[in-house]
């Protein structure tokens, strides 16, 4: 079966959506089929692209952002998706409200996927300059790296 990843963060235009099309850049690099998608947990930008800075940073690293739309996190994404990823930890708290009974998808953030890092937050660069972006990006694409390694033998 196809693993498959759904990002969460506050408004998914701007950390959620990096860490969607990281994962899907580094699934496509090393051959690997995953299904991935984000998402807010906020609805305020429910059906907008990603902010500006969001697919300025993809497309400085080469990757295409801008198709993407936002949505909000739904109940049946707990059975939907096998790993719920959040950004920070205020995210993760949301989403521990919202998980049904009958949830199957694994809850982690999306730190605890990279060495050392475990139970941090990825900082909202909403109110941040490029640099804020960068980090962002180097961020996401440390924790695709090891998820897809991960993963990949799951
Ligand atoms: P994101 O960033 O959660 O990484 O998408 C934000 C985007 C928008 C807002 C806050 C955070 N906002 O307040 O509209």
């Amino acid at each position: 079966m196809t693993v498959s990843v759904l990002f969460v963060c506050l408004g998914n235009i701007c950390r959620s959506p990096l860490a969607e099309v990281a994962l899907r850049e580094v699934c496509a690099r090393s051959g690997v089929a995953m299904i991935v998608d984000s998402a807010g947990t906020a609805d305020w930008h429910a059906g907008r692209p990603p902010d500006d800075r969001t697919v300025a940073v993809a497309a400085r690293n080469g990757v295409e952002a801008s198709h993407l739309r936002a949505r909000q996190v739904r109940v049946s994404d707990f059975r939907d998706f096998d790993h719920i990823i959040a950004l920070d930890n205020q995210n993760l708290s949301d989403l521990q409200a919202l998980r049904p009974k009958d949830a199957s998808a694994e809850l982690s953030l999306l730190l605890d996927h990279v060495k050392g890092r475990s139970g941090q937050d990825v900082d909202d660069p909403y109110y941040g300059d490029d640099s804020a972006f960068d980090r962002t990006w180097q961020e996401v694409m440390a924790a695709a790296e090891n998820l897809v390694a991960r993963l990949r033998q799951a």
